[in-house]
């Protein structure tokens, strides 16, 4: 039996009056909710004070980027034990922003992995392939090969503490949404490549959410199937109303 987890991507939107008052406003309508997991992911000059704000609450934080690196000389960057000493739990990972824009590898994604495990933080480690591949037919392909360059190295155990996240790129932002059928494909996929790396036991324990364009409206059709775990949010996790109408939603879902 897996939780569902719904997490906010913010990237790099709202202000630190804005951020304050969406999380005060939030931990305070979801209250009551202990049948899913919840976490937001600010920009990280703001997790500080988010931390303080949502200690002792059910909503847990989240960076969206992290140095691998412990310590030293390394301009502009911040290490997983700053992000804890924060109050951070998670951490998304290899984001296709962050790929696409930023230049980065699986095999960096899998440096940071080791990383985030070792201190004890959650990663969110997200896949997806571009239209272009998924309209030349090689979307099962491009999904598989990051998931074990990402996950390479890892033991069954550090498996089951990281949560994946699949986002077809083209969704991503678009209005776009993968139709509940393509992404449920996609998911039963990623569970058979864990069920071949590790065991059917681990494959069936990982969180796997879906991530491109996920609102309110269209969230409890993708979140019915049977291999989706809940959603990483990108524009509806700005506001409070669709946000919580996700998350509304998932706690709707009976699997
Ligand atoms: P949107 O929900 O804005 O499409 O973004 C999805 C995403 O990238 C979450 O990480």
């Amino acid at each position: 039996m897996r939780r569902l987890f719904i997490a906010g991507n913010w990237k790099m939107n709202l202000n630190r009056g804005q951020s304050l008052s969406l999380v005060q406003s939030l931990a305070e309508s979801l209250r009551g909710v202990s049948e899913v997991d919840i976490a937001v992911c600010p920009p990280a000059v703001y997790l500080g004070e988010l931390g303080k704000a949502l200690h002792a609450t059910n909503i847990g934080l989240g960076a969206q980027n992290v140095n691998s690196k412990a310590e030293g000389a390394y301009t502009g960057e911040i290490s997983c034990s700053m992000l804890k000493d924060v109050g951070c739990r998670y951490v998304i990972l290899g984001h296709s922003e962050r790929r696409a824009i930023y230049g980065e590898t699986d095999s960096m994604v899998n440096e940071k992995l080791h990383a985030v495990l070792a201190a004890g933080l959650t990663p969110i480690v997200c896949v997806g392939e571009t239209l272009e591949q998924r309209e030349a037919g090689q979307t099962q392909q491009v999904v598989r090969s990051q998931c074990l360059g990402s996950l390479a190295g890892l033991t069954e155990d550090q498996m089951l503490k990281t949560v994946l996240a699949y986002e077809p790129v083209w969704a991503i932002g678009t209005g776009k949404t993968a139709s509940p059928a393509q992404a449920e494909e996609v998911h039963k996929d990623i569970r058979s490549l864990l069920e071949a790396q590790f065991s059917v036991g681990t494959a069936q324990k990982v969180i796997v959410l879906y991530g491109g364009s996920v609102k309110a409206d269209n969230a409890l059709e993708l979140l019915s199937e049977p291999n989706i775990d809940g959603a990483l949010v990108g524009g509806a996790s700005l506001k409070q109303d669709s946000f919580e109408g996700i998350i509304k939603a998932a706690t709707s879902v009976r699997k």
